[in-house]
């Protein structure tokens, strides 16, 4: 295509800052998506809309997934953060992505995670009970935040007492994959990074010395076998891993148990029904996706919808659009519990060769964890109103209450 028709083609996207795309994300996807395959926003990204191209391009192979771009565009170009983007198969593609994913992937198993699920549910019900007789506590702080850190420190058989500090390190750094922070910042990330590599440093080579037959030792024997995998290779996908369980679900916590209280017909049934909670966890993962966009980058022009994808586009392929699209679900912007056209792969999980490491771990802290509520404190009510932020990559929910009469 010429450059000049490239313009013409492109030259009608619908543009938004952040502030409007903000404002009301799901009324705005909802407006666009029948009109165009994507729309802009002013700082540079496109974000796909439709579930059949969202799909689609995940596997394109006229697409990567971003590496140390955004990083670098913000003149991060070494140190620890670096090292992290770096070296993690998130942010990595082709034989590196293969070799980092491999491992960990094997490790990784069913196994691991169905033996997980009763100690979350123990877990959860604990922390219910030291806030049973206060009558309240933070849905966020209190509840969410903590399940997703204490169920990797166990995974990592990490010594109870680092948990708190471990947990600080986590949240600073999980922020780096946000589009929230600025250069100021740098300092915070970088020093949470180092702390976290050091750490996981000193654990690995601890449980090599001393292999339990747990996580750890499984993980470190699998990487042993590979003698092109770094040891800052082998600790950055601990770290991925880490991080990638946490603001995910920690928000995914917090959200279905708002939206489950928002709907009280719903809740009541969830809590007289044990076996409807797969399907209420699907359902808010769809309604409001702790994870709104897929990032990728553009090698080749693409066609989609009558539009040109210009080689270099930065794409947010969006989940959050993708999740109420009506092409795949009917009635989409209607919260149900109760629904049957769920895809088989829950697209909020992404898809092709990053598809979620962890998604029967969430899928087992989300299930476990709201049951522990529904069982413990079906009388709670929630004080607040649930607002999901963020329309790109994590997206939060704070400010959220629970309060029972005990
Ligand atoms: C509700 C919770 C979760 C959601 C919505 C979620 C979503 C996602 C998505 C969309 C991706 C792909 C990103 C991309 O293609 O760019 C991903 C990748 C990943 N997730 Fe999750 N995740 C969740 C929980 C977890 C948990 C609990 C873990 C592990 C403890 C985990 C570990 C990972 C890892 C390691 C990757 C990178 C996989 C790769 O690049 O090959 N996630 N997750």
């Amino acid at each position: 295509m010429t450059e000049q028709a490239q313009q013409q083609n492109n030259s009608a996207i619908p543009t938004f800052s952040i502030a409007d795309l903000d404002h009301d994300t799901h009324a705005l996807f909802r407006q666009y998506r029948p009109l165009t395959p994507f729309i802009q926003r002013d700082d540079g990204p496109l974000f796909v809309l439709r579930a059949k191209d969202v799909v689609s391009l995940t596997t394109d192979e006229r697409t990567r997934q971003i590496e140390t771009e955004l990083l670098q565009l913000r003149g991060v170009t070494s140190g620890p953060l670096f090292d992290f983007y770096d070296k993690c198969m998130l942010l990595s593609n082709g034989a590196a992505h293969r070799r980092r994913r491999g491992p960990m992937a094997r490790t990784f198993a069913f196994k691991m995670v169905a033996e997980m699920r009763p100690k979350v549910r123990i877990m959860a019900e604990e922390l219910i009970a030291q806030h049973y007789e206060a009558g309240g506590m933070d849905l966020f702080e209190d509840y969410a935040a903590i399940i997703p850190a204490h169920t990797v420190a166990a995974i990592l058989g990490m010594p109870k007492a680092d948990i708190p500090k471990f947990a600080q390190w986590i949240y600073v750094m999980a922020r780096s994959l946000g589009t929230s922070w600025t250069e100021k910042d740098i300092p915070e990330l970088e020093d949470a990074s180092r702390q976290m590599a050091d750490y996981m440093y000193e654990l690995v080579e601890d449980r090599r010395r001393h292999p339990r037959g747990d996580f750890l030792s499984d993980y470190i024997a699998a990487v042993d076998e590979n003698p092109e995998m770094t040891p800052l290779e082998a600790i950055m996908q601990i770290v991925i891993v880490i991080l990638g369980g946490s603001d995910t679900t920690r928000a995914s916590m917090a959200i279905q148990a708002a939206l489950l209280l928002e709907h009280p017909e719903q809740w009541q049934a969830v809590c007289a029904d044990q076996g409807l909670i797969p399907g209420a966890v699907s359902e808010a993962l769809r309604f409001e996706p702790s994870v709104a966009s897929l990032p990728r980058l553009v090698l080749e022009e693409i066609e989609i919808g009558g539009r040109t994808l210009a080689p270099g586009s930065l794409l947010m392929l969006s989940t959050m659009s993708a999740l109420r699209d009506p092409e795949i679900f009917g009635e989409p912007d209607r919260f149900d519990i109760r629904r049957t056209d769920h895809t088989r792969w829950h697209y909020v999980f992404g898809g092709g060769a990053h598809r979620c490491l962890g998604e029967a771990l969430a899928k087992a802290e989300l299930e476990e964890g709201l049951a522990a509520l529904a069982s413990k404190i079906p009388q709670a009510r929630l004080v607040g109103k649930l607002k999901v932020e963020g329309h790109g990559g994590i997206r939060s929910a704070k400010d959220l209450r629970l309060e029972w009469t005990p």
